[in-house]
Formats: structure tokens, C-alpha cells, sequence
């Protein structure tokens, strides 16, 4: 139970109908969750309104409604709060109601279009390797110190958020890292946060669908490090077109990483192959067993974060040379016989797909070959089909269409969209094979010794979903079992 006055802490309110001097058991923005004696908060959802459920939440027992438009019928017994913005009020109410847990732990919060996961996961593996007990929120896996506790595709929204806080600071956590979409800073999903620390990995033109223009792109992700207490750190990428606009308008203390000029946390690539990389920072040489030129960015940010935490520079660069990055985020396999490197990557955009080949031309010693597995998934976007087609071809020796997620589409038809894509010199280098096993299969086949895969696409996915079912499908699995069976 809480007073409904103080969990309006922070809400720019308009107008109160009725006290606010009454007591309240829950928080939802779904209807359909609203029991008996909750506030129910009308969010305007890209798909759909709250507003129109407000009638439903009274009926399931909501006893304060919070809204932005007014209702049209006001029932005596319930009171109603008009804001400025639901979503915001959601944010603050979320985190007043679960007792502000993120002012009582250190909450790091890591935006930018790619590295994200990698960022918070290696975030969350120091830190535990530190001793540390931590959580992570993330697009791969939520977990409190060991326990893994729901994956789920998007940051979740401001109460679940919250309650999950509430649970790791329950549970003894003292860091929190968790990725901070646009989308997530956008909808107010962190409004409320008291973060300890931000970092900006890079922005590239990902999300414009959503966005609509760049410059609102950008807008919405530095509105995160402008909204950064004094005491807090801010890293920034130095390397970015962007990074140093970030940091214009913040509070926090400004640090900068770079792999290029002078910065506060200098990174110098010495060596950049599949066995690791070694790298120079601050001056300090150190061998990680990451891999890939973007990795030694997101390596630096992590260092970066930690020193700002105030832990030890040989401690960190000690823990972080042995750790692995995030599952399916630039994930290799290596073959016992012919030292093929198969790499499993997330990468299912056009964009995602050309950065990751380009890190990929960067790991080869002389002339291995690059054989690229690639799919498109069904059920969405249809335009990336050709140009992901057409990416693959350009920057690799070989290429296999396969199926990603088919979903309710024909998968055969999904890689004839993607045909379309290679210009007619392009032609000679790829051939289409929709079951993916055959497909990985074969591109083994098609490796030289020390040649690299990239299988792209499903990254840290355990399924296929063809047709409406889900079949269990585990790419660096069926790499590891097809090494074997093959022999190499
Ligand atoms: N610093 C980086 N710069 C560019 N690409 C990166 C970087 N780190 C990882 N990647 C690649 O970008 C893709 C996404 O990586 P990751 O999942 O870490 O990012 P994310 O920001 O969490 O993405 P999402 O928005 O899908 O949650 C992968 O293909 C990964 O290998
Ligand atoms: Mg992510």
C-alpha cells in the first residue's frame, strides 16, 4: 500500500478530481492487469490508446485514473489526474511506487544504434568477475546476479522495468546495466531513473521508420545524457560523428573514448586477427580474446565505465583481456582440424550486415575466404530482402540464402526477393538452399582450411519459427555438431 500523493512525486499534474490523500496497491498502464484498488494510467501506444480503456480499468476495480485527455464520464468514486504526459507520469509514478530502488543502487544506462548488448553484457561479466553482485536488462537476457529472469525483445515498459529494479535491489544487486533504446527513452520507459552512468556506443541510420528523421533520431538519444545528474559519468565515442553533440548539453562528468586521436580512455589496435585482439590502452598493452575492430570500441567504453566506477586500471584490463562478449553478438566458433572460424551474428539489417563484414575484412591475415550464411525473416520489412542480398555478395567470396524466420511466409519466396538483389556480376557467387542446416552445412563444405563463415541473422535465437511452429534451431550448435560430423 502507498499514498497516491506520494507517488506523484515529480508528475506535472494539471488537475485532481477528487483527494490524493488515499491509499493505493498497484500501478498498471495494462487494463487487463488492473485489480481491485490500482491506478490505472492512460498511455498513448503507438498501436493503441489507453484512453480508450479506461471504462475497462474502472470496471476491474482501478480506483485513480491518470489521463491526458479528458475522459468523458467522471465517476464519483474514482479519483482522476489529469498530466501533461502519461507516459512520463508512468515513468516517476513506476519508480516512486517500487521505491526508488535506482537511487539506491548504481544504474548504467548504454544507448547508440549497435553495440548495446555487447556493451551492458561485458558491463555486467566484469563487474560480477569483480565481485559485484549486478543485474542486467537486456534485448538478449534480464538476469539478477546468476539467475537469468525473462528475455525479452524490448526494453520493458516503465513498470515492469521498476519491478524488476525493485527485485534486483531485493535481491542484494549494487550495479545495474541495461541498454536504453531510443525507442525506450522516447516512450518514457526510463523517465524517473536515477542512472549513475551513461554511455553512446555510435548512431547510424537504423530505426528511421520510427523516427521518422535523423535529427529526431538524435534528438530523443541525447534527451538521455541532458537528463544526467551532476554526479553521474557520461562516455561518449569520440570516433562518432555524433559523439561529441551527446555530451553537449549534460551535467554528468564528460569522458571520451577513441581508437583515433587524444582521448580520455585511448585505445590503440596493435593487432586485429582471429586469434583476439591486442590493444594498447592508456598505454597499457593488453590481449583480449574479443575479436573485431568494433569490439575494441566497445572494450574501451566498458574499460571507461569501470575507471569512472572507480576500480582499478590493471584489475580491469586484467578481468576484461579473458571475458567473451554478449551470445550471437560477433560469436565464433573455431574448428578443431582446419582452424575454420565460423562466425554467429545477430546482424539481420542491411546496415548490421555491412558493418560486420567490414570487421570481418579487417580479421583476415592474407586470402581466406569469407562465405557468407544470410536469410531475411517473413512477416516483416520485405525491402531489406535485395539489399541484404546484395550486401552479402558485394563483401563476401561466397554466399548461401537460407531461411531465417520464415514465420506465415513461403520461405522459398522470401529468398526469391532476395535474388533480386545481386547485379548480374553477383550472380556467380551465391546459390540458394532454404533448409538452414543444409545451408551452414554446405558453406563448411565450401571452406578451406582457416576460411571464415559468418552465419548471420538469429544471433543468440534457440528457435526457427516456420509456418506458426517454433523448432528448436541453434546456430553455433549445429556449426559445432556439423564440424564435427564433417570432419573438420
Ligand atoms: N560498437 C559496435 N559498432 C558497430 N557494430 C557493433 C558494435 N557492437 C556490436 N556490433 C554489431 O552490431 C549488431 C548489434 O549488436 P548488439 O546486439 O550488441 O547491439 P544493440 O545495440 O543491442 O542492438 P539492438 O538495437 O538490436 O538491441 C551485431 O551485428 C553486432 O555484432
Ligand atoms: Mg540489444
Amino acid at each position: 500500500m502507498q499514498t497516491l500523493k506520494d507517488i506523484l512525486y515529480k508528475v506535472n499534474i494539471r488537475s485532481v478530481t477528487g483527494s490524493t490523500d488515499i491509499e493505493v496497491n498497484d500501478v498498471q498502464i495494462d487494463s487487463r492487469k488492473v485489480k481491485p484498488g490500482a491506478v490505472f494510467i492512460a498511455v498513448k501506444g503507438e498501436v493503441v490508446d489507453g484512453h480508450q480503456f479506461i471504462e475497462n480499468a474502472i470496471d476491474a476495480g482501478a480506483i485513480v485514473i491518470v489521463y491526458e485527455a479528458e475522459p468523458v464520464i467522471k465517476k464519483e468514486a474514482v479519483v482522476y489526474i489529469e498530466v501533461e504526459n502519461t507516459a512520463a507520469a508512468a515513468g516517476y509514478m513506476a519508480h516512486n511506487f517500487y521505491g526508488q530502488t535506482s537511487e539506491k543502487m548504481k544504474v548504467v544506462g548504454v544507448t547508440g544504434t549497435n553495440g548495446k548488448t555487447t556493451i551492458a553484457t561485458l558491463l555486467y561479466k566484469l563487474f560480477t568477475v569483480l565481485g559485484y553482485k549486478s543485474g542486467l536488462l537486456s534485448t538478449v537476457e534480464n538476469k539478477i546476479g546468476e539467475r537469468v529472469v525473462a528475455a525479452t525483445h524490448t526494453t520493458p515498459d516503465a513498470i515492469s522495468l521498476n519491478a524488476m529494479l525493485k527485485q534486483m535491489h531485493d535481491e542484494g544487486c549494487v550495479y545495474v546495466f541495461m541498454e536504453n533504446s531510443s525507442h525506450a527513452i522516447h516512450q518514457h520507459r526510463s523517465t524517473g531513473l536515477k542512472f549513475s552512468g551513461a554511455i553512446f556506443s555510435n548512431i547510424t541510420h537504423d530505426h528511421l521508420d520510427y523516427h521518422k528523421t535523423f535529427d529526431e533520431y538524435i534528438r530523443v538519444k541525447k534527451s538521455f545524457f541532458d537528463g544526467l545528474p551532476s554526479g553521474a559519468f557520461a562516455i561518449s565515442n569520440k570516433d562518432d560523428k555524433r559523439g561529441e553533440v551527446m555530451l553537449q548539453n549534460t551535467n554528468a562528468k564528460k569522458y571520451f573514448y577513441s581508437l583515433r586521436t587524444m582521448a580520455d580512455f585511448k585505445g590503440k589496435i596493435l593487432e586485429n586477427n582471429l586469434s583476439g585482439l591486442v590493444m594498447l590502452v592508456n598505454d597499457h598493452e593488453v590481449h583480449f580474446r574479443m575479436i573485431g575492430e568494433f569490439n575494441a570500441y566497445n572494450l574501451l567504453a566498458v574499460y571507461g565505465a569501470a575507471i569512472c566506477s572507480g576500480e582499478d586500471k590493471q584489475e580491469v584490463l586484467r578481468c576484461l583481456s579473458v571475458l567473451t562478449g554478449a551470445e550471437g553478438r560477433f560469436d565464433y566458433v573455431v574448428s578443431g582440424k582446419d582452424k575454420i572460424m565460423a562466425i554467429v551474428d545477430y546482424a539481420h539489417t542491411p546496415d548490421a550486415l555491412l558493418n560486420v563484414l567490414a570487421a570481418i575484412k579487417k580479421l583476415r591475415k592474407s586470402d581466406e575466404q569469407v562465405i557468407t550464411v544470410v536469410g531475411c525473416g517473413g512477416d516483416r520489412d520485405k525491402t531489406k530482402r535485395p539489399i541484404m542480398a546484395q550486401v552479402a555478395c558485394e563483401h563476401s567470396d561466397k554466399v548461401i540464402f537460407t531461411s531465417d524466420n520464415p514465420r506465415s511466409e513461403e520461405p522459398a519466396q522470401i529468398i526469391k526477393d532476395m535474388e533480386a538483389g545481386p547485379g548480374s556480376a553477383a550472380k556467380r557467387k551465391y546459390i540458394s538452399i532454404v533448409d538452414r542446416k543444409e545451408a551452414i552445412k554446405t558453406a563448411i563444405s565450401l571452406a578451406k582450411p582457416e576460411d571464415i563463415i559468418l552465419i548471420a541473422g538469429k544471433g543468440h535465437e534457440k528457435y526457427q519459427e516456420i509456418k506458426g511452429v517454433k523448432y528448436h534451431f541453434d546456430d553455433k550448435e549445429v556449426v559445432r555438431e556439423l564440424f564435427q560430423e564433417l570432419g573438420r
